[in-house]
């Protein structure tokens, strides 16, 4: 792996950096630009079926860049050999963040889909019980953790 890492590395990194700007931006722009617009619309009904639709989208694109960010993350750990060298630590560190993200996720669709669900029976308070905490936690958890995994590729890429 160590070889196809050295040959393809360019492309390995890039794809790893890319997939973390289309996760991350992809919810700093839907947590403080579509968000605050969707808070204007003043049906509750319209605005948590607008909030669901937005956020269904936004998780289906970024699911193959969650993936694609993984794969990479295990090349770069095989190809510079990071759990037997002095990074062992901010790799590991790196693995959690990643794991929590995820979970927080996986979360955050389950709970849309639910939410769109009791919308569509028209279970109003369900549904914002269900929808309000991504909006309110659950997005702005993955950013900050998302932002602290960026921070810490930033200080490996200028130390390996
Ligand atoms: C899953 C475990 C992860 C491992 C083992 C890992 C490992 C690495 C390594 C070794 C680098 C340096 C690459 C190089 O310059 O050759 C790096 C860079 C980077 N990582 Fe990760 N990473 C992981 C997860 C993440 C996550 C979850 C994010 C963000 C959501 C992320 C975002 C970045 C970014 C943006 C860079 C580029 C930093 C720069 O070039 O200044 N990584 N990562």
């Amino acid at each position: 792996m160590q070889d196809f890492f050295l040959e393809y590395k360019v492309i390995i990194v890039f794809l790893h950096v890319i997939s973390a700007v289309v996760w991350v931006g992809g919810m700093i722009a839907m947590r403080f630009a579509a968000h605050q617009s969707f808070l204007k619309i003043e049906s509750p009904h319209k605005r948590l079926e607008h909030i669901a639709y937005a956020l269904g989208r936004l998780f289906n694109i970024v699911l193959p860049f969650v993936i694609i960010l993984i794969v990479t993350a295990i090349f770069m750990i095989k190809g510079y050999g990071l759990s037997q060298s002095n990074f062992a630590p901010f790799s590991h560190l790196k693995e959690g963040i990643w794991t929590l993200m995820f979970v927080n996720l996986a979360i955050m669709i389950y709970r849309r889909n639910r939410g769109e669900m009791l919308l569509n029976k028209g279970d109003m308070v369900g549904a914002k019980a269900q929808i309000e905490l991504i909006g309110k936690f659950m997005v702005p958890l993955n950013i900050i953790l998302g932002i602290t995994a960026i921070f810490i590729g930033t200080y490996l890429s200028s130390s390996l």
